[in-house]
């Protein structure tokens, strides 16, 4: 199969982590008989620094027409004083709205084989960490109308969080159906007992759940969300949530699995056109010392394999790749424990690919 990807690697980190992900999607290509064709595009600060922008008009309709994206990571201090309308993170948000990627899937695993690399106490772990956070990905207070203005004398900053039936419908939806094929639990978390967003979220998830009799569904709030997934991860399969609320509970899930540099995650539109990338950021302060982790990158181009190539047995070979690898003891420093294998982030891609079958 001949598939075009366009390949966003962007600052810090992205380059050298986007690197070893292609080194493994080679290796695919190779084993399997199929041709990835890449193009690459410039996001974030070096776009910035390039073109004034964070992304170009001909770096989006290269997105646009790409089967699917491949991100590494955008951002750093350098440009952290950029005004709003040109942050690299607005080249992200736009590109997740112009693909109309509303599904985030950001699946959470504990690797038998790092447990020792969770903060968590070996009790609370006991019962394993197997879930997926479905984050809903371009509503809410990421874009809603903004502005700062003076009022009764003041300054006064305005951000608006607004969420429609059917935004919350196909989301619910995308959950509902991640939820079938995996333990047939949905956690939805909201803020009902304040937001009313939070309360049109509730109904709309009552009504779907109704169409899903199969899965066991609860409402849960987002606070005590955030300290159930501290105190007893093993009871989430499947959680959905809107946008800022996935966004942090995200981040804390990771963290449960020792390191963040373990995490792929999937955006994905209506049709089979997708964006992937690790969920960790450009780790300026590692940035071109070969000591990243590209497991995160890897494992997202497996899911990118799964959910926009249809490319099940390849996605699964590369996730079997990773496992065997780490199995055999070899670690990058972020994962790294006393009497295992110390390598590179290029000695890791290299390990993976080899590993593939
Ligand atoms: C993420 C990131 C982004 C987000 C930032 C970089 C805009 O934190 O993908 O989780 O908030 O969505
Ligand atoms: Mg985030």
């Amino acid at each position: 199969m001949v598939k075009k990807i366009t390949v966003l690697s962007g600052d810090g980190i992205g380059p050298e982590i986007i690197k070893e992900a292609i080194k493994v999607l080679d290796k695919v290509c190779a084993l399997y008989g199929h041709r990835f064709e890449y193009t690459y595009v410039d996001i974030g600060g070096c776009s910035i620094d390039k073109y004034g922008v964070p992304i170009t008009d001909k770096g989006m309709t290269l997105c646009k027409s790409a089967d699917a994206v491949l991100l590494g990571a955008v951002g750093g201090p350098k440009w952290d004083s950029c005004p709003p309308s040109i942050r690299p993170e607005k080249a992200l948000l736009a590109v997740r709205k112009e693909l109309g990627l509303f599904a985030n899937l950001r699946p959470t695993r504990l690797f038998s084989q790092l447990s020792g690399a969770s903060p968590l106490k070996p009790a609370v772990i006991e019962g394993g960490i197997d879930l997926v956070i479905v984050r809903e990905l371009t509503g809410g207070v990421y874009f809603g109308a903004r502005s700062t203005k003076e009022e009764n004398g003041e300054l006064v900053a305005h951000d608006d969080m607004n969420y429609s039936v059917h935004e919350i419908e196909r989301i619910g939806r995308v959950a509902f159906e991640t939820a079938m094929k995996r333990r047939k639990k949905l956690a939805s978390v909201d803020k009902a007992n304040v937001l009313d967003t939070s309360r049109l979220w509730r109904k709309v998830m009552h009504e779907l759940s109704a169409e899903y009799p199969e899965v066991e569904y609860s409402d849960v709030l987002v606070d005590s969300t955030a300290m159930q997934l501290i105190r007893n991860p093993a009871t989430f399969d499947v959680l959905v949530t809107e946008n800022m609320f996935g966004d942090i509970l995200s981040d804390e899930a990771s963290m449960l699995t020792g390191s963040i540099g373990m995490m792929p995650s999937a955006s994905l539109s209506s049709g089979t056109q997708g964006m992937y990338e690790p969920i960790h950021g450009s780790a300026p302060d590692i940035a071109g010392q070969n000591l990243a982790n590209p497991i995160g990158t890897i494992l997202s181009a497996a899911m990118m394999l799964r959910y926009s190539f249809g490319m099940a047995t390849e996605a699964d070979a590369i996730e079997n790749a990773v496992d065997a690898v780490l199995t055999d003891g070899y670690r990058t420093g972020d994962i790294y424990s006393e009497g295992m294998k110390r390598v590179s982030c290029t000695e890791m891609g290299t390990l993976v690919a080899n590993y593939l079958k």
